[in-house]
């Protein structure tokens, strides 16, 4: 059986210099009916090897188990890259950044007394056992020497950028040995001395993270490890987008000298990302640097394969520089066609603040509880306390709003306060009404000192520095509102749910246009495409066309603010929204 070796200065694969040529395609990002698809693009493009991360939060939204259905089927995904005759590397974490939510981490881990997250902290080593174990289960059989495609697993993720606590990585690759993992181990980090020196490990081959001047950062990875393939193990060919800011985006011509500069010197890559794909559902992360800013639906990364999985420039400039280093086949992935251009009319049906009691669980106590207090993973919670005689009164939180309070006082809607925009104040202008908020989780940090916070109302709420003592907490499940008969609900300002109907010839990938719409989720046949938000960038949410049919299809909106028109506008192709000029 192959092997892959780390040799002087190349991978060997069987003995021979290797030159890992690869693509980050996650698979927990992309329909599980389009994974095969994505690969064989990938392998047209010149790549001999697929990378994913695994998401424990996804795969464990409870402690103990390990979700592998459907769309979480990483056996079914590797065996896809081998069936494409390409090799594959596993990155498990547990962190794995990403711009996915609290990086992977799951949030019931948050809920545990005295846990110290990415430390060789005892209750965080021993939850973190038990995922690797199952992770390596499904991956120490499909290894490149028992005949399957995995040959590189990575230890944590650029360690380096947030700790130095070797005994953390040293017992993470104890867990994965005794778990029979037996290729390569590697870390990655950013070029940086300090991230080189603190994420690395002794036996782990070191591998660095960058999009640009190659040359130079492989010099700098040089100096930490003077002999070994060189590797680039995320190769950034775009970058993620943030609400709010512009559409970032890389030149063909930058990222395809940057790769030159890669593979001229025989150094090993792998494209992040490949196809970016979408952070469907509630599924996106955030950044926090002193402001929050949370991350959109689409993971497009303006990547050599877009969100929809059509061939780009990119694509085609990336396929050319391969091909002087490596072998490429001819044929040639489908140009994108256009999608069906029609409109859905909409029917505003419920408010949302009358379905509490259908897909709420509420809980009475003296503060407003955290989602940690209630088990709630992220979405929404809706507290409220009694009417207050003080008004017009100021209503104040103590830390901070995490992320995004709708205010009501009676039903009504009298203001928001955002977390991006570090309000946590806001006048009540009604006398003795009860005071309500609707809290949003707009995704958890997912890199740096703020991965890991509780969400909600953070610290004493106060109307004119008097404490609200008498709280009722609702944690909602808003992903059952498709299931929800509304015939007959009451309507009022304020959040509302709205359905329509929508006849395909066939099903087709669609692209559903929101930039006239406030705030908030679609679901197309119950499938929760994401987030929409007016703030932009992006204008459109992509609706895979495996969750599409013939026939007759059901769209369910959930409108937090305002939506003039209700209708649903579906147009030929992505809008990613304003480039940087
Ligand atoms: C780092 C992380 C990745 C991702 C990229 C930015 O390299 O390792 O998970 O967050 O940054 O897209």
């Amino acid at each position: 059986m192959p092997e892959l070796k780390i040799g002087e200065k190349d991978f060997l694969l069987d003995g021979e210099p290797f030159q890992i040529i690869s693509g980050a395609l996650h698979y927990f990002r992309v329909h599980p009916d389009q994974w095969a698809d994505r690969i064989h693009k990938a392998r047209l493009m010149g790549l001999n090897t697929i990378e994913t991360y695994v998401p424990w939060n996804l795969h464990a939204p409870t402690r103990g188990e390990f979700d592998t259905s459907a769309g979480l089927d990483l056996e079914r995904f590797l065996k896809l890259v081998a069936a494409e005759g390409m090799h594959a590397i596993v990155r498990p974490g547990p962190y794995i950044c990403a711009e996915w939510s609290n990086g992977g981490l799951p949030p019931w881990l948050l809920r545990i007394e005295g846990v110290e997250l990415r430390r060789a902290e005892p209750q965080y080593l021993s939850a973190l056992t038990e995922y690797l174990q199952a992770v390596y289960q499904i991956v120490a059989p499909l290894q490149v020497d028992r005949g399957g495609p995995v040959f590189l697993v990575q230890i944590e993720n650029e360690y380096g950028a947030y700790g130095s606590d070797k005994e953390y990585l040293a017992e993470l690759v104890r867990v994965t040995r005794e778990a029979g993992i037996t290729v390569p181990l590697t870390t990655i980090d950013q070029p940086d001395p300090q991230m080189l020196e603190d994420g690395r490990l002794d036996g782990l081959h070191m591998t660095a993270s960058f999009g640009s001047r190659s040359t130079e950062r492989f010099k700098t990875l040089r100096e930490f490890q003077p002999t070994g393939p060189l590797m680039c193990m995320e190769f950034w060919d775009g970058w993620f987008d943030s609400w709010g800011f512009h559409h970032h985006t890389t030149t063909v011509e930058d990222s395809d000298t940057a790769l030159d500069e890669i593979l001229r010197v025989g150094g090993s890559v792998n494209f992040y990302m490949f196809h970016g794909g979408t952070n469907f559902g509630m599924t996106n992360g955030a950044n926090d640097k002193g402001a929050y800013v949370p991350l959109v639906t689409s993971y497009d990364y303006d990547a050599p394969l877009d969100e929809a999985g059509n061939p780009t420039a990119k694509y085609h400039a990336f396929r050319k520089t391969i091909a002087k280093y490596a072998p490429v086949l001819d044929e040639l992935p489908a140009e994108a066609t256009p999608a069906p251009v029609f409109d859905a009319s909409l029917t505003p049906r419920a408010s949302l603040l009358d379905l509490l009691g259908e897909i709420g669980e509420a809980r009475p106590g003296d503060h407003p509880a955290t989602y940690e207090e209630l088990e709630q993973d992220t979405g929404f919670v809706f507290y409220q306390a009694p009417a207050v005689d003080i008004a017009p009164g100021t209503l104040r939180i103590g830390e901070e709003v995490r992320d995004r309070a709708y205010v009501f006082q009676d039903g009504i809607p009298v203001g928001i306060m955002a977390r991006d925009a570090h309000e946590r104040a806001l006048a009540l202008p009604l006398l003795a009404s009860p005071v309500q908020i609707l809290v949003e989780d707009q995704g958890r940090v997912n890199y740096g000192p703020r991965l890991g916070e509780a969400k909600g109302l953070i610290g004493e709420v106060t109307v004119d520095g008097i404490p609200l003592t008498d709280w009722t907490s609702w944690r909602l499940d808003v992903d059952r509102l498709p299931e929800l008969d509304l015939e007959g609900c009451s309507l009022n300002l304020g959040p509302q749910v709205l359905d329509g109907e929508f006849e395909l010839a066939e099903a087709a990938d669609l692209f559903l246009e929101t930039s006239a719409w406030g705030k908030g989720l679609v679901w197309v046949n119950g499938f929760n495409l994401g987030r929409y938000w007016r703030k932009g960038p992006t204008q459109t949410l992509y609706v895979p066309a495996p969750v599409t049919r013939a026939g007759r299809n059901r769209i369910v909106v959930l409108e937090l603010e305002a939506m003039a028109h209700p209708s649903a506008q579906f147009v030929d192709g992505l809008r990613l929204g304003q480039i940087e000029f």
